[in-house]
């Protein structure tokens, strides 16, 4: 497609209506969405590190854990590809159902997507509540990811598409903060189970269906967006529904932008092939490594692992679940630093700070578990070096959770163009969905592996990453969408693949076109 830059009219607009009942009840449904993700972040970790349920499932790690005499095997204990395969499942899983969700989502509607997310996910919760055996277990986590992909792919375009103009950026973060809040409850719902005689696991699992069944109430009970309707067909719908929601008649405005911006979208006969034109490689290469360095700032070893990660370094079982507790408050609250600092001091800025924090508290904890834990893993962490480690961790955890936790779902977001952005986020899920689940299949593997230098192999990541984001990153705090090509263009090392008329190709920006 020529040209290529969306019309507009201005940067930021300010449509009539605002905060109605109805857009009310969408933060709600989305809540439940991040919720729904993170609480199967989160909840993996203390299942897999409770007795009865490796017992159970996965006899051969039960008994190599409680082998008194096997100390030197202590980097290993948990080194199962059985046992990976229960928490990463579910990732490979949402990486194939995103493609089918974002098919479904743009033919049939959000609402359909979200009813599909929702049911899919609350039978895998069943399956994996009542499940007798590894097979029951694998499948309910493979239909839980198949919730997720459907979820994490409708969810946020549903919520931006109903939110007002001004509150999209607030709501796009508030999706991460769900997500940390669901992980903080599957470690709180962990700890308790954890206290239970028996059958605590399964308690642990069959929880998710609370959010599940949430989702698809709320998918059954709300209207679809203005913009899926257009994108359908249905105008006169479409324009009584933005009434409906924006709470008055007084949205010509914003209604013509939506049907402009549909026009638009309809004449990108090829997202998939444009998006490989020279122009928009910048955008490309870095929808590809944003997702894949937060993955690798090795985040979801702690999230996923930290119950056994705490485990392996000695830390009594109540005392690993706790301290999950703890790493899930501080990625709560670090997140609304995030939320109310972004656009103030922009997004280099965190991803610097957030990067540099994360690289010192890693050496710091691979120098304390490599001197006093040695290399064959048998020595031990006194209580005064396990809680030293434990401050370094969630430290590492604040610092991950104001910078590339929100910014690497942000970020990508933000800096392409109209014609390719569906995409761009496309990738985007997709590449992180698929890092995710490697992380996730081959942490207890390199931990045993790697020993103490699997911390190094991460601070080497986020020093790549850190500079990576000093010298190929630009600041985008601010500037309106549809100006995005021009922050390219001005790039000292990306400017030389925007052709002139990017930016001159039709961008109109108020009073005048460049
Ligand atoms: C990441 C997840 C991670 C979570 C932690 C998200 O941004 O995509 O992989 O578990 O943050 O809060």
């Amino acid at each position: 497609m020529a040209g290529g830059a969306m019309v507009s009219t201005g940067p930021i607009k300010n449509y009539s209506g605002g905060m109605t009942a109805f857009v009310f009840v969408t933060c709600f449904v989305a809540a439940s969405g991040g919720l729904i993700f993170g609480y199967d972040i989160g909840i993996s970790g203390g299942v897999t590190s409770m007795n009865e349920f490796l017992e159970k499932f996965f006899p051969s790690v039960y008994k190599k854990m409680s082998a008194e005499t096997n100390k030197s095997s202590q980097y290993c204990k948990f080194d199962s590809q059985l046992l990976t395969t229960f928490t990463s499942s579910l990732y490979i899983a949402a990486l194939v159902a995103s493609f089918f969700a974002s098919a479904i989502t743009r033919v049939f509607g959000r609402k359909l997507s979200m009813l599909i997310g929702g049911t899919v996910f609350l039978v895998g919760a069943i399956i994996n509540g009542l499940a007798s055996n590894v097979a029951m277990l694998i499948i309910g986590r493979l239909l839980l990811g198949v919730g997720v992909g459907f979820g994490n792919q409708s969810v946020p375009v549903y919520l931006s598409e109903m939110a007002p103009s001004k509150l999209r950026g607030a709501l796009n973060m508030g999706f991460q903060l769900a997500i940390t809040i669901g992980i903080l409850v599957a470690n709180l719902v962990n700890y308790g189970t954890s206290q239970m005689k028996q059958n605590g696991w399964r308690w642990s699992l069959a929880i998710a269906a609370v959010p599940a069944v949430i989702m698809t109430a709320g998918s059954l009970l709300l209207p679809d967006t203005p913009n899926s309707l257009l994108e359908r067909g249905h105008m006169e719908k479409a324009k009584s529904m933005l009434e409906k929601i924006r709470g008055t008649s007084d949205v010509d405005d914003e209604f013509q932008d939506l049907m402009d911006a549909t026009e638009h979208s309809k004449k990108v006969e090829h997202p998939w092939k444009n998006i490989l034109q020279r122009r928009y490689r910048p955008q490309l290469i870095l929808t590809i490594l944003i997702p894949f360095f937060q993955q690798f700032t090795g985040i979801n070893v702690i999230m996923f692992y930290a119950p056994v990660l705490f485990k392996t370094l000695g830390f009594g079982d109540n005392a690993s679940l706790m301290s999950a507790v703890i790493t899930g408050l501080v990625n709560v609250f670090a997140t609304l630093v995030s939320i109310f600092t972004v656009d103030k001091y922009g997004r280099r800025f965190l991803f610097l700070e957030g990067g540099v924090q994360m690289i010192v508290c890693q050496i710091i904890v691979g120098v304390v578990i490599g001197l006093k834990f040695g290399v064959s893993g048998d020595g031990t962490l006194s209580q005064g070096y396990a809680n030293l480690v434990l401050v370094m961790i969630c430290l590492y955890v604040a610092a991950f959770a104001w910078s590339w936790g929100p910014l690497g779902w942000l970020v990508p977001s933000e800096i392409f163009p109209l014609e390719i952005r569906s995409a761009g986020q496309a990738i985007n899920v997709s590449v992180n969905m698929f890092f995710t689940f490697v992380i996730a299949q081959l942490f207890l593997t390199l931990l045993c592996h790697m020993k103490f230098g699997l911390f190094f192999f991460f601070a080497a990541w986020e020093i790549i990453m850190t500079i990576f984001i000093y010298f190929f990153m630009p600041e985008t705090k601010n500037v309106p969408i549809e100006e995005i090509s021009r922050v390219w263009k001005q790039h000292w090392f990306w400017g030389k693949y925007i052709p002139d008329e990017a930016i001159t190709g039709g961008i109109q920006l108020p009073g005048k076109t460049v």
